[in-house]
């Protein structure tokens, strides 16, 4: 997987542009480069390796995905949603480079993701398309910007499990998921492992955020790279002020266990990576 990180840190470096007019280039790769577990890119390579999948293409779809997600966060610190100063244990771009220049990033990454599915050779048009498809429903409306807007329309309100699994898995479960199957539709699978690993990819993309919202009371700023105790200090409804600290734990162990029961259920035979990522997610400090 180490092997595969440099794969993709090399394909950001080269594919996010430093010449984009009026310092617009210097704002996106302040975002996207240097930080971050990129653990959405190894989703989609892990899942790709799974199914024996086109290479080129999963590159190319870590690559977007991680794009999609730097947005998401540059946008989602800023003063109109989350205010937050910290991110990747830098100043969030809208710190460093103004409010304007932080949206326009965001803009322009989410376009550039869409950009760098479409080449013009490599990848076959079909899957191009089939990329585009899954990244843009887990991003939009039904997916990460719907759950984005639940999250600013739920401070101060007290949300039910129910409630709160749905705004988790809207806001940072669907690109997750998203993750893992553009990967498998790099290359063949049956109807019966592609549900396997959509379960698979609901139950990480859960996970993960269940996760989020209990190391945001565990642990320090300087280990997580963003400012911690936020949740609480925005008065925001999370896995563990709705269930407590000790359920969430538990309730993030559950969904691993369905993790690995779903890639077992898959019936496919090179999931290592997939089954030592759902463990990640769960046993992270950061
Ligand atoms: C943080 O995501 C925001 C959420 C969706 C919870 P990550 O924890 O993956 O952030 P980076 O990419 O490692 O900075
Ligand atoms: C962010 O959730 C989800 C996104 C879509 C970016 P949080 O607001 O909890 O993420 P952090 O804690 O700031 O990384
Ligand atoms: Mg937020
Ligand atoms: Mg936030
Ligand atoms: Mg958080």
């Amino acid at each position: 997987m180490r092997r595969e990180l440099d794969a993709v840190e090399r394909a950001l470096e080269s594919w996010v542009p430093s010449d984009a007019p009026a310092g617009l280039g210097q704002a996106m790769r302040y975002g996207v480069l240097d930080g971050g577990k990129r653990l959405r890119p190894l989703l989609v390579i892990a899942a790709c390796e799974a199914v024996d999948g086109l290479r080129e293409a999963a590159l190319r779809a870590a690559v977007a995905v991680e794009l999609i997600h730097a947005y998401s966060l540059v946008h989602d610190d800023m003063p109109c949603m989350d205010n937050d100063v910290l991110r990747r244990g830098k100043p969030t771009v809208h710190v460093q480079y103004g409010e304007a220049q932080a949206m326009l990033a965001g803009d322009a990454m989410q376009a550039l993701a869409f950009e760098i599915l479409t080449p013009d050779d490599g990848v076959p048009p079909a899957l191009q398309a089939r990329l585009c498809s899954l990244l843009a429903r887990s991003a939009g409306h039904a997916g990460m910007a719907g759950g984005q807007a639940i999250d600013l329309a739920s401070i101060g309100v007290s949300l039910d499990e129910a409630a709160l699994r749905d705004m988790h898995r809207r806001k940072t479960g669907a690109l997750l998921q998203a993750s893992v199957m553009m990967g498998a539709a790099c290359g063949p699978a049956s109807a019966a492992a592609l549900q396997a690993l959509a379960d698979y990819g609901a139950a990480i993309g859960l996970a993960f955020q269940v996760v989020d919202d209990i190391l945001d009371v565990t642990q320090a700023s300087e280990t997580l790279g963003k400012t911690a105790g936020k949740d609480l200090h925005h008065n925001k409804p999370t896995y563990v002020s709705v269930l407590g600290l000790s359920a969430a734990r538990r309730h993030a162990a559950e969904l691993r266990d369905q993790a690995h029961a779903a890639l077992a259920r898959s019936g496919l035979s090179h999931a290592a990576h997939l089954s030592v990522l759902a463990d990640k997610v769960v046993e992270r400090e950061s």
